[in-house]
């Protein structure tokens, strides 16, 4: 389910997208971001997902870049894939031989076309680039390849040296023409113009192949889909050279919600995501759209109540579309609806009179941005339910420790009782040890540690912690008093549970002696 805006289809009445298909160079252009490197196994995993994805070629490799490489490709071929499996060339014989020796019927060759390209690289005027080009794609047809050809930095080329190059190339036998945005510097609008103009004299199918480095590689590729291209070049992720290439998660829904074209298994996005980033080590960014943690990740209260009503409210589309899931986070900017809604969905029955509490507690935990999950929710909301009111007899007005890596740790503390204020320092093995000692000698020294448990909920650095510690012989020699508390830090939490445990031992005692 999409939640469209009217505008779009307004924009769009008129025009008629169809036959468009996706053109996946994750194993190509994404291998060429600073840092991955693919095995064969891990091509193969990858490849395959995109098969099961429904994207129509997938570029796995350079073949001219190496036995290696050219053993891959091969692996990739013998695995019979509905995909078209293809390898990029430089427009010379030798490339496009090391593609033939993969036995892959597809090669994608390119020839820079813009003025930069030729001055300061190639060295080489347009007729001689013309000519080189040609001779490289009916090499190719000639032993039976089918060829995608791409003008290196098209966006940058001259539109009549453009247009002759595509003229040159379809005539001499390539069946799709690419247009690459190499280095990601054209406008959407301008997008539009250039296909348009080529599309004047390009009679062959064209792609585009845009990069991301003004953040418009989707837009450009949308824009050029609207006027007439055929085939998009993506990676999963936006990965590729430098800031990457247009994201195949972001085109693929982008085609589905403007022009109501699936060029992929659209609910096998989220896993395909996820496999590729895990292979490659590229850790998919929070806000990023689709598959980010937080692309269905809501906080504020304000938002929760409208997405907890109807999803429509803060959402562009459902989440189960892509095969994410929508997560309501718990933390500083929550509000009361996204308690209960957690608290429901964990059937944890809490009273309506204490969500406040626990909400404020959600909110002091939440420092820093943490957020709070599931576990550590329902080990607040026990805590809150368990806990007394804030009528401490014994009251901790001081505390301090010193510790660190070859120092004796060594805690202060002062507390007060019944009007009276005592302190005390101790050491110990660790903070924790020397504090829980400082606090047993200030209130009564005959007090005995009988239990001491932390437990941290989620197991992360900042997890939240939950110590309980079980005393005898705060006032009451014969008798334990167990104390709990959670917290984010292990040292302040442990002294939160042992004086919660004292005020019980303390407060059972005084009742006792009373009655
Ligand atoms: O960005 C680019 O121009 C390329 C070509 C090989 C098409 O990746
Ligand atoms: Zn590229």
């Amino acid at each position: 389910m999409i939640y469209d805006s009217q505008y779009n289809r307004l924009a769009l009445l008129g025009t008629s997208v169809h036959g468009v298909s996706l053109f996946d160079t994750t194993l190509r252009d994404g291998e060429q971001a600073p840092g991955i490197a693919l095995s064969a196994e891990d091509k193969m995993k990858i490849a395959s997902a995109l098969n099961d994805l429904g994207v129509s070629i997938i570029e796995v490799g350079f073949a001219a870049s190496g036995d290696t490489e050219r053993d891959m490709i091969k692996k990739i071929a013998q695995m019979n894939l509905s995909s078209t499996v293809c390898s990029l060339a430089r427009s010379v014989k030798g490339d496009i031989d090391a593609v033939i020796d993969c036995d892959i019927g597809y090669v994608h060759t390119f020839l820079a076309t813009s003025d930069i390209h030729l001055k300061y690289k190639l060295k080489m005027t347009r007729e001689e680039v013309k000519a080189k080009a040609v001779d490289a794609i009916e090499y190719a047809r000639s032993h039976g390849l089918k060829v995608q050809f791409s003008c290196e930095d098209a966006t940058r080329t001259d539109i009549d040296f453009l247009k002759e190059m595509h003229i040159a190339a379809q005539d001499a036998g390539a069946g799709t023409i690419n247009v690459p945005d190499t280095v990601g510097v054209i406008y959407p609008t301008a997008m539009t113009y250039l296909i348009s103009e080529l599309m004047k004299v390009t009679k062959v199918p064209m792609a585009v192949h845009c990069h991301n480095d003004m953040g418009l590689a989707v837009a450009n590729s949308l824009a050029a889909v609207a006027a007439g291209a055929k085939q998009v070049h993506v990676c999963v992720n936006g990965l590729g050279e430098r800031t990457g290439n247009a994201a195949l998660e972001e085109i693929a829904l982008g085609l589905y919600a403007n022009f109501g074209v699936e060029v992929a298994d659209l609910s096998r996005i989220g896993d395909v995501s996820k496999m590729v980033s895990r292979i490659t080590g590229y850790p998919i960014p929070y806000n990023k759209p689709i598959v980010g943690r937080n692309a269905f990740a809501h906080e504020s209260g304000i938002h929760v109540h409208g997405v907890l009503n109807n999803a429509a409210t803060y959402e562009a589309f459902r989440p189960e579309l892509v095969g994410v899931d929508r997560h309501i986070v718990l933390g500083k900017h929550s509000g009361a609806h996204s308690v209960k809604d957690r608290l429901n969905a964990l059937k944890v029955k809490f009273p309506e009179d204490k969500i406040p509490e626990l909400l404020a507690k959600i909110k002091e935990l939440a420092v820093g941005g943490k957020e709070i999950d599931d576990a550590e929710l329902m080990v607040i909301a026990d805590h809150i339910l368990w806990k007394r009111g804030d009528d401490d007899p014994v009251k901790l007005k001081e505390f301090a420790v010193f510790t660190g890596k070859g120092v004796t740790a060594t805690a202060t503390v002062a507390v007060e009782i019944d009007g009276s204020v005592r302190t005390s320092s101790n050491t110990g093995i660790g903070p924790v040890d020397a504090s829980i000692k400082a606090i047993r000698c200030a209130v009564n020294d005959k007090i005995t540690l009988e239990e001491y448990k932390l437990n941290a909920i989620t197991g992360g650095s900042d997890s939240i912690c939950e110590v309980t510690v079980v005393i005898k012989g705060a006032y009451d020699l014969s008798r334990l008093s167990v104390g709990k508390a959670v917290g984010l830090d292990i040292v302040a939490t442990s002294v939160d549970a042992t004086m919660e445990a004292i005020n019980r031992d303390y407060i059972r005692g005084k009742g006792e002696r009373n009655g």
